[in-house]
């Protein structure tokens, strides 16, 4: 509804002033040859844009916005998670059995092509304490996925929380509430022969024990690396890359998937939290590692040029925005090399165990990295507002996709060269004319349509993004709840 109510709103903006730092792209340079210089070939024709439709055979609980995308382009939905309880005599919870489902949809057809479906069951730690009548004793979420194609294989994690009921003192304040929360990382075949297993089982519920918090997971989970088992022992370890849901900088949690249990620290990009991070599939250096990329927002500012924008849309309107509530940010962008230095990936359990800031280098610089990893910064910023949401990037085929929910654009970024255009979205009405990312008003549309990808068409607020190995995209349309795809460069 916000959404809706926004991108009505957007429709009647004006044209504003641009406020990204990389907005003008210089034009393609005239190449030398030997009898002369040869004009700038003509651009190529632009990438399109469409719905990816769901057949009916697809059963309605499967969940577009938590939608997997593999590096070969299948993709998969989740379905929603059935748990069963198991009571003792006297209505007890001793165990919690998950059902999880993950539906793979025909990228082009929409139909279903298999479901892959996992049980497991979640012994209850303190059972006694698990009152069956207590609301919702026994929960479960599901964040996300990765798929290793070369073993056949796709890991999720997901986290059962039992909760007993809450019993309050005389004064109706609350003591006690019993709840044990177990992360759990599964693995299932991706043919759909059925074949599953836990590679990572711990319970969260313990801070001193876990470096997962409270066990709850934000949606950035991909793998660090192709899990080759055919390497045999020299097959470089492959993990499962998480963020702790807590504030924990500069670094990403590795679950071993050889099923040893380890976890290890991996500081990752410039040592300070970043807003989100994405890995690129096609990406293999020598190390067998995927190359990551991480957003970082500008430390809280505002910026009253940035806002001018927001402010003279506004203008138009009833009740002007309070500027006060919006915040305008940058966004830039480092390149982590896969290749970090053995030094790089401490042990977990460590008895220091500390986030990696650093003190000697402010954060956009190379030097702040953590000693050990390679990262590379691209010389590019976009300066939106955080309203209705912050920017979420992608990555496959080399490439950098940046959402701008804002102006309802997805800008593509070249990493090595920082060149950057609107990939999707509205960008000024001719057709790639536009050239840098976000240079356009924004214009939203809740009225999603196929074509080429950019000059008049609109999209709405982008939300998750995955990008495959060839650059293709899929990402959900914040509006219409639609899956979209953008077809590779
Ligand atoms: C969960 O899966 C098991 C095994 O496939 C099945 O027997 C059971 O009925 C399922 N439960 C639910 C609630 O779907
Ligand atoms: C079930 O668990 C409750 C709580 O611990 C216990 O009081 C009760 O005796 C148990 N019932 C049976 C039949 O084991
Ligand atoms: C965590 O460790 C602290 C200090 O060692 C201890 O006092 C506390 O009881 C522990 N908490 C749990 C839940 O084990
Ligand atoms: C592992 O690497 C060593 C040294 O490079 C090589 O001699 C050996 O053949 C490799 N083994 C496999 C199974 O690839």
């Amino acid at each position: 509804m916000l959404s809706l109510m926004m991108c009505s709103l957007l429709q009647r903006s004006v044209a504003a002033p641009c406020p990204v730092s990389n907005c003008a792209m210089p034009a393609a340079p005239a190449s030398a040859g030997p009898y002369g210089t040869y004009p700038s070939l003509p651009p190529p024709p632009p990438r399109t844009l469409s719905t990816v439709p769901l057949h009916p055979s697809v059963p309605e609980d499967a969940q577009r916005s938590g939608f997997v995308l593999s590096a070969s382009g299948r993709l998969l939905l989740p379905g929603s998670i059935q748990v069963t309880l198991v009571l003792n005599g006297s209505g007890y919870v001793t165990q919690c059995t998950l059902n999880v489902t993950f539906y793979e949809v025909h990228p082009d057809s929409g139909e279903l092509v298999r479901a892959l479906t996992d049980t497991h069951v979640v012994d209850a730690a303190e059972w006694v304490l698990f009152d069956a009548r207590a609301p919702r004793p026994c929960a479960a979420g599901l964040v996300g996925a990765a798929v290793d194609e070369a073993g056949g294989w796709l890991y999720y994690p997901v986290v059962a929380t039992l909760t007993g009921p809450t019993q309050y003192n005389q004064y109706g304040r609350e003591v006690a509430r019993s709840s044990q929360s177990v992360l759990l990382v599964r693995q299932i075949s991706l043919d759909g022969s059925g074949g599953s297993r836990t590679v990572f089982q711990q319970d969260t519920s313990n801070s001193n024990s876990s470096v997962f918090g409270n066990g709850r997971l934000s949606s950035s989970i991909a793998l660090s690396g192709p899990v080759d088992a055919s390497a045999g022992a020299n097959a470089s370890a492959a993990f499962l890359l998480l963020s702790p849901y807590e504030t924990v900088s500069g670094l990403v949690l590795a679950v071993d998937l050889s099923g040893s249990g380890v976890v290890r620290a991996r500081p990752v990009g410039l040592g300070v939290q970043a807003t989100a991070w994405a890995v690129d599939q096609s990406t293999s250096s020598g190390t067998s590692t995927y190359d990551m990329y991480l957003l970082y927002q500008e430390g809280i500012q505002y910026d009253s040029n940035a806002c001018r924008e927001l402010a003279d849309m506004f203008a138009f309107q009833q009740t002007p925005l309070s500027l006060g509530s919006y915040s305008c940010s940058s966004w830039w962008v480092a390149r982590d090399r896969g290749a970090a230095s053995a030094a790089a990936v401490a042990t977990w359990p460590i008895s220091t165990w500390t986030t990696w800031t650093s003190s000697a280098a402010p954060p956009t610089t190379k030097a702040a990295a953590p000693p050990g990893v390679d990262v590379e910064i691209v010389p590019f910023t976009l300066t939106t507002t955080t309203w209705p949401g912050p920017a979420q990037l992608a990555a496959g085929s080399s490439l950098v996709y940046l959402s701008d929910v804002y102006r309802c654009q997805i800008l593509e970024l070249d990493p090595t060269t920082a060149a950057a255009k609107v990939a999707a979205g509205y960008d000024g009405g001719g057709a790639g004319a536009s050239g840098g990312g976000g240079c356009t008003r924004p214009v939203c549309s809740v009225f999603p349509s196929d074509g080429p990808a950019t000059g008049n068409r609109a999209i709405a607020s982008p939300g998750r993004m995955a990008a495959d190995g060839s650059g293709a995209l899929v990402f959900v349309d914040e509006t219409t709840g639609r899956l979209r795809r953008l077809g590779p460069a």
